[in-house]
This record gives C-alpha cells, structure tokens and sequence, in this order.
C-alpha cells in the first residue's frame, strides 16, 4: 500500500471515529434547540425560501425564509407589493412547516417599508425565530405579541455596540431583552453593516468582533439570568471554520453562500451555477442604490451599470427607506428578482468572499454532513493539541521540580554532611535517598510525557500535512 493510500485510509477511519466521538453541538436559542449549531442565512430576494429552509431544518440545522420583496415572486407583485409580500411570507412558513419538522426562522431587513406587516404575519404563523437586520430593531416591535406567540427574536448586528444599543433599549421600552444576535463580519454576502474601508480592515474582521458581541452580551446574561447565544456569520466556509469561531465564544454559525450551491435552494439553477463558476478576481464590492456596500459576483449587469448604462426599472413602493431611488440606476430588488430567475443580463447574484471556493451544486444533506465530518475532525486536532499544551505544562513543572530537587540534593546535604552528628547523617541520608527517588520518578514522568507530546506532534503533522485546512485549529 502507498504512503498517500494508507494516510487516505487512515483519515477516512479517523472521520468516522471522530463523527460520533466529536459531534457538533446543538444550538439553543430560548426555549428553541437545532440539533446544529448551523443556521442558514436568510436570503432574499427570493434565494432561501421554502424549499432551502425545510431542506436545512430536517437536517437539523435553522432553515430560514428571506422575507425583504418576497412578493416578487407572486404575480401581483407590482400591483400591490404589501398584499404579494405578506401572502408570499405566510404561503412560503406553512410550506417549510409542511415539508419539515425543525426549526424555520424569518429574515425581515428592518428598513424595509414592509416591515411591520411581514413581522405580523411571521408572528401570527407562529415562525421559530425572527432574524431582524438591516437596522436596528428597537422601534415598534411588538415584544408583547412575540412573546405570547412564542416566537424568539434575533438581532443581525455588525458590531458589540450594536447589540449593546439594541438590548439597552429594549430593557427600556420593553422590560425584556432578544434572545441572542447574530453577528455579521464583513465577507458575507449581501449588503454589508461595514464602511467600504473597513470591508479589509483587520480591526473589523470577524475573529475580532465575535468576541466583541460576546463580552457585550455577557452583561446581559448576568442580569437577566439567560444565555444569549452568539450567532458568528460571513465567510464560514467549512467545519474547521465553524469549530474555530465556536472557540471564540459563538454558540452557532450562519452560513448563506454555502447553502446557495444546494439542490434545494430556491433560485434558478443559473445563479448558483454563476457561484461554482466565478473566480475570486470575479467577487466585486458594489454600492448599492440603498446605500449600503454590497458583495455580488460580477457579470454583464454590473459591468452595464459600471459604464454608466441606466436601467428602465419600476418602483412600485419605496420598498428600503435609504434607497435613492430617483437617483438609481437601477432598482437593486428587481436585479435581485431577475438573478434569482436565472435572468444575469438583467440582474446579478449577491454572494459571500468565499463563493469562489463553491466546486459544485451538491444536496443539502451532503454538505452538512461534509461539515459535520470536518468539525469533528478539527475538534479532534483541537483535542490533541489541548493535550500537548497540557502536557507541556507538566513537563515544565517536572523540570522546575526536578531542578528545585536536584540543588537541594547537592546543597543542603552533600556540603551539610561533613560536619553532622551521627544520628542526624542518618536521617540526612535517608531524606536524601528519598529526593534521589523522587529525581529518578521525575525523569521517568518527564520521559513518558516527552514521548507522548512526541507522538501527538507526529499525528498532528500527519494530519495536518492531509488536510492543510487543518492548520488553522
Ligand atoms: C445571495 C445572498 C442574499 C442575501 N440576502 C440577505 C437578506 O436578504 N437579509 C440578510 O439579513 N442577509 C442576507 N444575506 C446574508 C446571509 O444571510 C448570511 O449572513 C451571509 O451570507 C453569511 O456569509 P457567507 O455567505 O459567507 O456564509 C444574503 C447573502 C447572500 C449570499
């Protein structure tokens, strides 16, 4: 058997044992468990509706419907875009709820003029969880009647001042708190929470802002006596990614671009055939008509929009109140509506940084399990290297002990020994006979600990030298 088919067979066998040995934990949101700590993005216009979210939700993770213009998909859309939208929202719960038991969540952007009635209609079909972004989520919201309904409320935030802004105030004007928050970095997809100059910017990267909302939160916890989970989102791509933020404090994930480059997600084959297709140099940062930078694959659409080309397009309400719609060159919903049909001469696919890695369009059940497998595997190299760092403590404390025995060994008796009485030599040598055994023990102890560091090292290597992806545990 080759090197590189016993290492294969090897990592094959150690993904098994680590499946069940290291399974990836549940996410509590309230009263509400997934058996996952995956949420799926909610996705508009249209991308995650029914279809992708059941699909997510049977396999244990949070399915969720985008719900900003779900109308677009209806008929009606342009003769009433308030009526298309909440009888989309309602039509598209009671189908997830249909196709899947689990957890099926609702994605309502704030700003959006359709705010309120999509919020109304999520709560009366009773949604597992609101995720609440695109503003912050303070005025108007009927806590009361989320309350009674049962439904939990999440927060989409960029930032830990942001979350504390919005808990802040909800203690204020409601007497209660939401249930977590999801936080946001700057390589996902969609528009993003971040200035154009902070989209690179290492001070707002996601591994720095986790921890952020996490000690923002924790004051929150005390006082209120709950547990606020911490949901990290943007550019969490494969299991090692989501074992890695899980160690910064999150107790869960948001994954959007992923999920996109499913059989079960609601757009046309098209737009996620243009994700597997793009290359890195093909994902733009673009500022959308709404005023929010946005990240997209770039294709003719844009390209059009670049050379000053503008769009006839219909603006039948003000759907987003940032939107400078007279000023437009385009209507970002309609581009949106058109992507989501496969149509990319009239429209463009938002996407995460990482779309480029995107290989193919697989079942949902095939990338979470894929996940699941890579988690295990990363928290099994965590495990390892916990026990090397463990051990190394021990060997340092042996070795200063060893030392501390040693001088004691040479000073206090070897010189002392000379000028003793009789009796007292004799119990000298006795206590040294003893440190001479607790010096050799030590060694041994020292030994034995120094090996195993050797051969975890080795495995480590091994593993990592199969899986480079592993490195950054
Ligand atoms: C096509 C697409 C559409 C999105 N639409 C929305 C949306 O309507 N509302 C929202 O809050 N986030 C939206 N997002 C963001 C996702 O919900 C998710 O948080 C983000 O994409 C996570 O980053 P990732 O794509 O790198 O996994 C969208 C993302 C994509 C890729």
């Amino acid at each position: 058997m080759s090197f590189r088919t016993a290492i294969e067979e090897k990592l094959a066998s150690l993904r098994e044992q680590c499946a069940s040995k290291y399974p990836m934990p549940a996410l509590r949101i309230g009263d509400k468990t997934a058996a996952l700590s995956i949420v799926q993005g909610g996705m508009g216009v249209g991308i995650s509706l029914s279809n992708l979210a059941a699909a997510v939700a049977r396999e244990g993770g949070i399915g969720v419907i985008a719900a900003n213009a779900i109308g677009m998909i209806e008929d009606d859309y342009y003769d009433d875009p308030a009526a298309a939208n909440v009888r989309a929202l309602r039509r598209e719960l009671r189908e997830a709820r249909r196709k899947a038991a689990g957890l099926i969540g609702v994605n309502i952007m704030v700003a959006v003029d359709c705010f309120h009635p999509l919020l109304e209609a999520a709560v009366e079909e009773r949604a597992d969880i609101l995720f609440l972004g695109a503003g912050l989520p303070i005025k108007g919201i009927p806590v009361r009647a989320i309350r009674e309904a049962g439904v939990r409320v999440v927060p989409i935030v960029s930032s830990g001042r942001a979350a504390r802004l919005i808990f802040r105030s909800w203690e204020k004007h409601y007497g209660d708190i939401p249930d977590g928050v999801v936080v946001e970095g700057p390589r996902a997809g969609g528009h993003l929470g971040f200035k154009p100059d902070e989209i690179d910017d290492p001070a707002f990267q996601l591994e720095r802002i986790v921890p952020e909302v996490v000690r923002a939160l924790g004051e929150f916890e005390t006082r209120w006596g709950r547990s606020l989970p911490v949901i990290a989102a943007g550019g969490i791509f494969t299991g090692e990614d989501i074992y890695r933020f899980l160690g910064l404090g999150a107790s869960g994930v948001q994954l959007g671009t992923r999920f996109v480059a499913t059989d079960e997600c609601d757009a046309d084959v098209r737009f996620k055939q243009a994700y597997v297709a793009c290359r890195e140099e093909d994902i733009v940062i673009i500022e959308s008509p709404v005023g929010l930078p946005g990240r997209a694959v770039r294709g003719p659409f844009l390209e059009a929009v670049a050379r000053g080309g503008k769009k006839i397009f219909r603006c039948p309400s003000r759907c987003l109140e940032s939107c400078a719609a007279g000023k437009a060159r385009y209507c970002i919903s309609e581009a949106l509506d058109s992507a989501r049909k496969g149509d990319l001469e009239n429209g463009f696919a938002f996407c995460g940084a990482n779309a480029h890695r995107v290989e193919a369009i697989v079942p949902v059940k095939q990338l979470v399990a894929g996940l699941k497998q890579s988690y295990a595997l990363a928290a099994f190299v965590g495990a390892m290297r916990t026990e090397v760092a463990k051990r190394a403590e021990t060997l340092a404390a042996l070795r200063d002990e060893y030392k501390a025995t040693l001088a004691g060994v040479r000073g206090r008796f070897e010189a002392g020994l000379r000028h003793m009485a009789e009796e007292r030599e004799a119990v000298c040598r006795d206590e040294k006979a003893r440190m001479l055994e607790r010096l050799a023990q030590i060694k041994a102890e020292y030994d034995q600990i120094k090996e195993r560091i050797r051969e975890l090292s080795a495995e480590i290597a091994v593993l990592l030298n199969a899986e480079p992806a592993l490195s950054a545990i």
